[in-house]
């Protein structure tokens, strides 16, 4: 069997599969996101490799009662875009800073002048923006000179757990293309961009393929978790490819559309397809040779979250009482008004916004407010918000020539039948919920199996391995017809409030 192991923003996870993509085991163990400042946001490394010990040595202790539980090879996913900073000892520096740290808007602006703005979107695909890593070593150099002093090795979050497994330092393309430092044609680090930042590319790993076997489990990395020595490990990807390839998402016909805490429109690409205005990203695919371009709004599920945890106290007791979900109850309640919120709309930038604004100083707004709205209306303006700023992404995503004909739904927002009929109704696409209870972890077994040779490339073992739905939820033209004007008015909102945030 195979096992994939997903470091993510508030646990790590690990699920056993065996070849038919049948889950044997799994575990997960939270971790604590450190906020020192507003808008900074860490969480110490250690904390990982603990949760990593604690959910591999639950998996395999589930999996001893297997007949046949050799695991064959292991795949790692994880955040995106953190840096782990380490010294020439391979001890951590100071803690990982993360992919929704905001603190580093002034290094953007020197990455842009150093590179050229240009140039950074041809090599690259992407602008400079906080969340990337390289950024944060830019930070460091000129505010913690002392540490920067001490730099070794920079590594992404996955790839510290794989340099505690097995010793060795090495990434994959598609999390390495969100450092802002790989070119994105060769899929390997940018001399160009390296030499103008003065960053050293001995202090990166180097790059493989996803599902290229690029490590193994050493002595230490064995007695720490239970795993055999000289178990391979797989590049794996990083969280967003990882989830796309564990639902199927390995061609342009369908789109993942996650409403997670963030909110992500993900599309395959066969060829690098930058936008040139920057709004959009465009990173390497877990898929060999392959790209993906993606939007990613900061509070989707999280703008819901929020509602519910500081204006649905009594909402909350109720779900407790009746055993429901709040949030599925809030979107239930929601559902009780007309379309279009009595005209009220919401803008979801509680976090600010990544696509389409690139704007850390965005922030969020009802608009439209009079004396008849009531908390259903709030809740409705919500979810349609989110729903709009998704379709931004979309929007954008087939202005690059990419035109999905459908969406899988993932992330906690999806099994709202509610939300998921705006979302279909807002973006005017046939969807289908995503089975994603495992998440990237599920992914990253498929790119393991891929590693181990079970299967001759990630396509097969999408064939053998998913299973996808073979239903898809027409949108309601109804709804279409209330929101295609709607929409419209939306896209005019941000640029008229932007000074006043
Ligand atoms: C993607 C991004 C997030 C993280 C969260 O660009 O920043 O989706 O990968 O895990």
């Amino acid at each position: 069997c195979f096992i994939g192991l997903d470091i993510g923003t508030s646990s790590a996870k690990a699920v056993a599969v065996d070849e038919h993509g049948r889950v044997l085991a799994r575990a997960s163990a939270d971790y604590a996101l450190l906020t020192p400042q507003p808008g900074w946001t860490e969480q110490h490394p250690e904390d990982w490799w603990a949760a990593t010990c604690t959910v591999l040595g639950n998996v395999l202790g589930k999996l001893a009662d297997e007949t046949d539980a050799t695991i064959s090879a292991i795949g790692l996913t994880g955040q995106m875009h953190g840096a782990v900073f380490l010294d020439t000892a391979g001890d951590v520096i100071r803690p990982a800073i993360l992919w929704n740290d905001q603190r580093t808007s002034v290094a953007c602006d020197q990455i842009e002048t150093a590179v050229g703005q240009t140039r950074l979107r041809e090599i690259a695909g992407n602008p400079a923006l906080t969340g990337f890593q390289a950024p944060k070593i830019v930070w460091l150099r000129d505010n913690e000179p002392q540490n920067y002093a001490r730099l070794a090795h920079v590594l992404l979050p996955k790839d510290y757990i794989r340099y505690r497994l097995s010793n060795t330092l090495a990434t994959d393309a598609s999390d390495a293309a969100g450092t802002l430092l790989l070119d994105l044609a060769t899929r390997d680090w940018s001399a160009e961009i390296l030499s103008a930042l003065d960053i050293p590319r001995a202090w990166l790993p180097d790059v493989y393929e996803s599902p290229a076997i690029c490590a193994s489990v050493s002595a230490d990395g064995a007695a720490a978790t239970s795993l055999i020595e000289a178990t391979p490990i797989v590049a794996g990807a990083g969280d967003n490819a990882a989830a796309a390839v564990g639902g199927g998402i390995v061609d342009g016909q369908t789109a993942l559309v996650s409403v997670g805490t963030s909110g992500v429109v993900f599309a395959h690409s066969d060829t690098a397809t930058p936008d040139a205005s920057g709004e959009l990203h465009c990173f390497c695919h877990a898929v060999p040779g392959a790209y993906h371009l993606m939007g990613v709004s900061l509070a989707s599920g999280g703008s819901l979250a929020w509602f519910a945890q500081k204006f649905a106290q009594e909402e909350a007791g109720v779900a407790e009482r009746l055993g429901v979900n709040l949030h599925g109850l809030l979107a239930d309640e929601a559902a009780t008004v007309a379309p279009g919120a009595d005209d009220l709309f919401f803008l979801p930038y509680l976090a600010g916004e990544r696509t389409p604004h690139m704007d850390a100083t965005a922030r969020g707004a009802w608009i439209g407010l009079t004396l008849s709205h009531d908390k259903r209306h709030m809740i409705r303006a919500i979810l349609e918000g989110v729903a709009f700023s998704l379709r931004d992404s979309l929007t954008r995503i087939e202005a690059q020539g990419v035109v999905p004909q459908r969406l899988m739904l993932g992330g906690g927002g999806a099994h709202s039948s509610v939300w998921r009929a705006i979302i279909a109704a807002v973006l005017n696409k046939p969807v289908a919920v995503q089975d994603d209870q495992e998440g990237p972890a599920y992914g990253a077994t498929l790119l393991a199996a891929v590693g181990a040779g079970v299967y001759d490339d990630v396509h097969s073992a999408v064939a053998a391995m998913v299973e996808l739905p073979t239903q898809f939820e027409q949108p309601d033209a109804d709804l279409v017809a209330v929101y295609r004007p709607r929409y419209e008015t939306f896209t005019r909102l941000y640029p008229a409030l932007r000074a006043a945030f």
